[in-house]
């Protein structure tokens, strides 16, 4: 199968490029901004044309949280108007669409993991414009998946498990808040399921997917873990969001609900602390190379 993975070079994009690297039966291409930038539509239109992928997986998006609230119309251009055009060339070529958004569409007030269908409600101008991308990716190419997930990291990318690793290294103490409870993902277990989706393409229906790994944890428990697996002597304190204000609101609850994405056959939802002493394990290895 011939697949284009763009924003290749992020943290799921860089998962994706080493678990294709095992199949030898697709032939994978993968690019990011330096080769395609996916908001310009005659550069993706002849891009299609002349490379007519069976497949887009789009890792590429504006993912900067906090600068998203000063950069709206950055974010909107990459998160919005890039997906549009992606979606658009998948339609009129033929290809399937992987379109990947985020737990930060829902505003938080749940109080049981979100379900797919639950109403989109955000509260950041980066979920605005990922919910966006949501409706102009399924409303544009009547052959997307759209996978959901949190709280992503891996040993590719800046993200907060390095952040952390890095803090630890460095002070003895650190306050983290302690009342946003979400769904951790390593990158790598979201590269598998996407993997699984399109190779049970057979059955796994188009539509909305949501995909993190097993466990509802505060950032507060995942820097204890992180410290922990690591072995850094730092201590955690957990604080109230209310202690460390930020740029952009974030969901106070975002645990999604996995059911749906459980029921695809072969799909492996690990638990979120397995694969973080996994990912740690190749964040030291990475370092000690
Ligand atoms: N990270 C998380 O915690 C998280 C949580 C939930 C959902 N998600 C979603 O998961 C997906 C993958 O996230 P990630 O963490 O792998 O993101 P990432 O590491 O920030 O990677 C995104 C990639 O897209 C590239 N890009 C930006 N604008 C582009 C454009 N106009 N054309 C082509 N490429 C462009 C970026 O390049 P530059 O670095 O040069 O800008 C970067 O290489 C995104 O859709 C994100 O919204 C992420």
């Amino acid at each position: 199968m011939k697949i284009l993975v763009t924003g290749s070079n992020g943290q799921l994009g860089s998962e994706l490029r080493r678990l294709f690297a095992e199949r030898t039966a697709d032939d994978c291409l993968f690019i990011d901004i330096g080769e395609l930038d996916i908001t310009d539509p005659v550069a993706v239109r002849s891009f299609f044309h002349e490379h007519r992928p069976e497949v887009c997986i789009n890792c590429a998006a504006y993912t900067a949280v906090d600068k998203a609230e000063s950069e709206p119309d950055l974010a909107r251009k990459v998160n919005v108007t890039g997906v549009e055009v992606l979606a658009k060339n998948c339609e009129d070529s033929g290809a399937s669409l992987v379109h990947i958004s985020t737990d930060f569409v829902f505003n938080g007030e749940a109080d049981k993991p979100y379900s797919t269908d639950h109403p989109v409600s955000p509260v950041s101008v980066y979920g605005l414009t990922k919910a966006e991308g949501e409706n102009r990716a399924l409303s544009t190419c009547s052959r997307t998946w759209l996978v959901r997930t949190s709280w992503v990291y891996s040993a590719f990318g800046g993200n907060f498990v390095k952040t952390m690793i890095r803090l630890g290294k460095e002070r003895s103490e650190i306050n983290v808040v302690n009342d946003q409870v979400g769904s951790p993902t390593w990158a790598k277990d979201l590269a598998r399921a996407i993997l699984t989706i399109i190779d049970q393409r057979e059955v796994t229906k188009y539509g909305i997917y949501h995909f993190s790994d097993k466990g509802a944890i505060t950032w507060f428990d995942l820097a204890a873990a992180v410290m922990d697996t690591y072995g850094l002597n730092c201590k955690v304190n957990p604080i109230p969001t209310s202690s460390y204000p930020t740029p952009a609101k974030r969901p106070a609850y975002s645990v999604l609900d996995l059911s749906g994405t459980a029921s695809v056959p072969g799909m492996e939802i690990p638990d979120w602390k397995t694969s973080l002493q996994q990912c740690i394990e190749e964040i030291k290895t990475l370092e000690n190379a």
